[in-house]
């Protein structure tokens, strides 16, 4: 069986964007149990932000009940904390002295932070950590320690994938055998970048997320502010340019989604009547999850439970991959 692996950083309640960009798809790949799949959260990326250690450990249980929610089964699927398999760091330091340093200028978060210092006139490293400039190494790191095969992505981390793949091919070249399997991104071109608020990408960072457990109301309020243009109720709208609809595809049926586009298009309704729309579409999806999502949040001992067997399974596919590349590199 091929691997199927991917993580989701504890930084807060996922979004939509984290849901049809990265846990819808892996969850449904996995459904038929054509991959061995071993999904994660990734704890020792998100020290690069957090910093509050009861934040942190609330954060990692979201994370985690949001993947059971989501309909991961922990019978047939692994699910573990990063932090918990220290093989990874251990992997770290190997790929680390593999990795080019000028791969890690290159890469598209640190770039954006440098970018974002120069705009400010600040010195361009103002603020930036070891952690987010090697960021990429780590993620190397998670992928190769489990021999991922295939890695179900957004956009955003594509890149990411793609350096991975560069390190391990360095590895194996140096050592003359493949040690590491190369991994192969996957998205889906429908939900590769999923639009916020405010019509960027949506990311926790812009403030522009809708979160997925929101409460009912909370989430009519949320679906409500989303920003449209200030065409009047009479006027003609092109679904095609529109947030609201581009959210609304994500979750109706082609038919509904026919439906709303001729509503567009002939005039006559507000954008108050195309946001009651998607909540109903987003509401009906994401009820039954959410109803799951707080039961589980209300019983961490489960999770635990379920966190600590994905470990122990983890350690020990880990472990044996440790061993292989210390005995290659002459380190045993
Ligand atoms: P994270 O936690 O930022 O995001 C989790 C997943 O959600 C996807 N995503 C999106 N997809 C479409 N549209 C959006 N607006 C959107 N926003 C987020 C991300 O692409 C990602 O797939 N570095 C990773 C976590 C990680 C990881 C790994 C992933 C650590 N190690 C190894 C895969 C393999 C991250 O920060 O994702």
């Amino acid at each position: 069986k091929k691997v199927l692996l991917t993580g989701i950083k504890p930084t807060g309640i996922p979004h939509l964007g984290n849901y049809f960009g990265a846990i819808k798809p892996a969850l449904t790949m996995v459904s038929d149990d054509s991959y061995d799949a071993r999904l994660f959260i990734a704890d020792y990326h998100s020290i690069n932000t957090i910093r509050d250690p009861k934040i942190l450990k609330q954060y990692v249980y979201e994370v985690a009940a949001t993947w059971l929610s989501c309909g991961l089964d922990p019978e047939k699927v692994l699910l573990y904390r990063q932090s918990s398999v220290p093989e990874t760091l251990e992997l770290n330091t190997i790929l680390n002295a593999f990795t080019a340093k000028g791969l890690m200028n290159r890469a598209h978060a640190y770039k954006a932070a440098v970018d974002k210092n120069r705009e400010k006139d600040k010195p361009e490293d103002h603020g930036i950590n070891m952690g987010l400039y090697t960021y990429p190494i780590l993620m190397a790191a998670d992928i190769l320690l489990f021999d991922a095969n295939v890695v179900p992505v957004g956009k955003d981390q594509v890149q990411h994938v793609e350096m991975a793949c560069d390190i391990a091919q360095a590895i194996n070249h140096n050592y003359k055998s493949e040690l590491l399997t190369i991994p192969s991104y996957v998205i889906d071109e429908n939900t590769k970048t999923i639009v916020g608020m405010d019509g960027r990408k949506m990311s926790k960072s812009y403030g522009n997320a809708i979160e997925l457990f929101l409460p009912e109301k909370k989430l009519k309020k949320t679906i409500n502010k989303i920003v449209t243009n200030s065409q009047e109720i009479e006027e003609v709208k092109d679904p095609e340019t529109c947030n609201v609809f581009a959210l609304y595809k994500l979750f109706a049926t082609k038919e509904q989604q026919d439906k709303l586009a001729k509503t567009y298009r002939a005039g006559g309704m507000g954008w108050g009547h195309a946001k009651g729309e998607l909540f109903e579409v987003v509401n009906a999806e994401l009820k039954p999850i959410r109803d799951k999502y707080y039961d589980l949040m209300d019983n961490k001992d489960y999770i635990d439970e379920v966190l600590k067997k994905g470990e122990a399974k983890a350690r020990e596919i880990a472990a044996q991959k440790i061993l292989k590349l210390r005995k290659a590199i002459g380190i045993d």
